[in-house]
Formats: structure tokens, sequence, C-alpha cells
């Protein structure tokens, strides 16, 4: 078994269906690409076929409402925590599929994902992971995977911090292999361009209406001002501070994060508590989002379009955002004997 390790006592804490308007397509030319696209979407299909939201319905029937308890106390508790879970099944399923190989310690020093540098110290969430583990193999041990548990906290926090509510179709298996390497090379950095980012959720079979939806979880949570720090004071040799800022914005966003600050600031900065909305979208507009890869989103006619109609009262975002986060809950998922139930899902078992 491979895997990456942490020294322990690791800072856990610090921080559908494809279209089938083809078969017109086939009707009229009969072609050979017709049919391989066919079989090419059947095999998608199929692939997706595997997960089902009933799937643990005889095998565990409590294991649902149980994740959703525990994470629900959790939420009350510390509000805060919901984002983090909504990015630690973001940084799972980037990362060799969603098989909660971010969840395993480090084997040998830092060379897990957990310690990869877009994780280290900003990752949180583990704690809460552990607990429901704990629950649920107290009722049903060995049957409920970490990658299943991530995907169900990730909408069940966000359903307590929101109302956010979508299905999760369940049954992934867990990984045995965690690499740091891996997520510094899959996971996108906050200065990629719509070249960058496109490239990598390509990869994972999302589309760019995926990502702009998904980008659209920037709307809630808080970045290290670590993060932005080189936007905001050392930009380039000659421009200290990154000029597609909105410059009335700039002020708030410097007194928040002052020069060499290791403190933290809401991702939107449009509102005073941290709610589950389309700011985003205005902000990105604006110049006023904290990312350049959130501002990479308008750069191109296509990005720009596809953040302007998200940018609507009473229109599609959580929709979109529900459809995607199922999207991406598929990426190279494990099912079927492929993997293992981990016991514990810090370590792979013995
Ligand atoms: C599109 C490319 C993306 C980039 C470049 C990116 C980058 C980042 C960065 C740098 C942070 C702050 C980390 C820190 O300072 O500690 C962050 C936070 C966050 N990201 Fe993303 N992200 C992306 C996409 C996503 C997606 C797809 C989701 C979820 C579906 C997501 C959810 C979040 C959340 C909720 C937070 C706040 C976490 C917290 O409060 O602990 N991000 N992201």
């Amino acid at each position: 078994m491979q895997q990456g390790i942490a020294p322990k006592g690791v800072q856990d804490s610090q921080r559908p269906g494809p279209s089938i308007s083809i078969v017109s397509t086939m009707a009229q030319s009969g072609s050979f690409w017709a049919v391989f696209v066919v079989v090419a979407i059947l095999g998608v299909a199929a692939a997706n076929a595997q997960l089902s939201p009933t799937f643990y319905a005889t095998k565990c029937p409590g294991a649902v409402a149980k994740s959703a308890e525990v994470v629900r106390t959790w939420i009350l508790k510390d509000r805060s925590m919901a984002p983090a879970l909504l990015r630690l099944h973001f940084h799972d399923c980037f990362v060799r599929g969603c098989d909660a190989s971010v969840l395993l310690d480090s084997t040998i020093a830092n060379s897990g994902e957990k310690d990869a540098d877009g994780n280290k110290n900003s990752l949180r969430g583990f704690e809460i992971i552990d607990d429901v583990k704990a629950k649920i193999e107290a009722l049903c041990p060995g049957v409920v995977s970490c990658a299943d548990i991530l995907a169900l906290a990730a909408r069940d926090a966000m359903q307590v911090f929101g109302g956010l509510n979508y299905t999760v179709p369940l049954g992934r298996r867990d990984g045995v292999s965690s690499f740091a390497w891996e997520a510094n090379n899959n996971l996108p950095p906050p200065f990629a361009d719509w070249t960058k980012l496109m490239s990598i959720f390509s990869t994972k079979g999302l589309s760019s209406k995926d990502l702009v939806v998904l980008s659209g979880a920037h709307t809630v949570g808080f970045t290290r001002c670590s993060t932005i720090q080189s936007r905001l004071y050392n930009f380039s040799t000659t421009i200290p501070t990154d000029p597609t800022l909105d410059p009335s914005f700039v002020p708030l966003l410097k007194s928040r994060c002052k020069f060499g600050s290791s403190g933290i600031v809401m991702m939107d900065l449009s509102k005073t508590t941290d709610t589950w909305d389309f700011n985003y979208y205005s902000n990105v507009l604006k110049g006023r989002s904290l990312f350049q890869s959130d501002d990479a989103l308008k750069r191109t006619t296509e990005g720009l379009k596809l953040v302007q109609a998200e940018n609507k009262a009473g229109g599609p975002f959580s929709a979109d955002f529900a459809a995607s986060m199922i999207k991406m809950g598929n990426i190279q998922v494990l099912t079927g004997t492929s993997g293992q139930i981990r016991k514990k899902c810090r370590v792979v078992n013995a």
C-alpha cells in the first residue's frame, strides 16, 4: 500500500446525465463517430449509475440520517465549519477522485495530500469527519466509506449553513494512497487564469459552466490573508496592487488584511454575516473577488456570459450548484471491489 504521511499532531484544525440528442444525429448520418459517441456516453452514464442515493438503504439504513445529525450538531456550534467541509470534498475529488485520499495522515513526513501547499494549515474539518465516521461505524462497522461521508458531510453542512439541498449519490469506496505532489498538480492555484482553470476542470470531466458555478462556493468561507498578500502588496516589480481589483474596494481589503498579516478574511466582504447567496458573481463583475482565479472567470466571452447568468436574484445559482456538486462527486470514484472501506478515515486498513 502506498501512502504518504505527516508527523503526528499536524494541526488539521488550523485552519446529469448526458443529453441524448446525439440519437437524431445517428439516424441522419449513421456514421461511425455517432456510434462511437453514443457508446462513450453510455460508458459515462454507466459509471455514474454505479453510485445511487439508496446505496446504504439496506446495508446501513441509519447512515445518511446519522451523518446529518452529527454534522448538524457541529455546524450549530461553529457554522464556519460548513464552508470548510464543502472545500474538503472538493479537494478530495480533484486529487485521484472522490476516494477520501485527502483524509489520510502522511506516513512519511509531508508526503500526503493533507500536507500539500494548497492544503496544509488551510483545510479544516477533519475532526468532524472523524466524529461522523466513528458514529456511523458504531451503527454499521465496515460498511460506509469515508469518501461517502465526505460527500454527505459537505451537503449536510451547507444545508444547515444556508439551506443548500440535493440528494447525494452514494457507493464510493476509499483509496489507499495519498501524495502531496498529486495535490500540488491537481488543485487549482488562486492565481490561475481561465486556460489553466479549464485545463484542470476539463481533465476531471467538468465543463466551463461547472467551473463558474462551483467557483460560486467562494460566496462563503474565509481565506488566509497570506494567500492574497502578493495581490495586495507585491503584485509585480512595478505595480504593488493588482490593478484588476476595484480601486474603491482595495482600502477595505487592505484594512482587513494588513501587510504581513497572518489573519483571515471573509471571502465575500459585501456582507457582515457569512451567508449562502449569489453575491460572489456580483463581486467578480465589480473586481471585488479575492483571488485572480475568481477574476479570471469574467475574462473570456464564454466565462463572462456564465458569470452574468448566475448573477440573478431568483436565478439558477443554487440549483446549478447542486447539479455541479453531484457531477464533481462522481469524479473517478472507486466502486464495487476497488479500494476498501476504511475503518478510520486517517489510515488505511491494516
Ligand atoms: C476554481 C478554482 C479554485 C481555486 C483557485 C480555489 C482557491 C481557494 C483558496 C486559495 C482558498 C483559501 C485557502 C486559504 O487561504 O487557506 C479557498 C477557499 C475556499 N474554497 Fe476554493 N478554490 C477553487 C474552487 C473551489 C470549489 C470548486 C469549491 C467548492 C465546490 C471551493 C470552495 C471553497 C471554500 C468553501 C473556501 C473557504 C474555506 C474555509 O472557509 O475554510 N473552492 N479556495
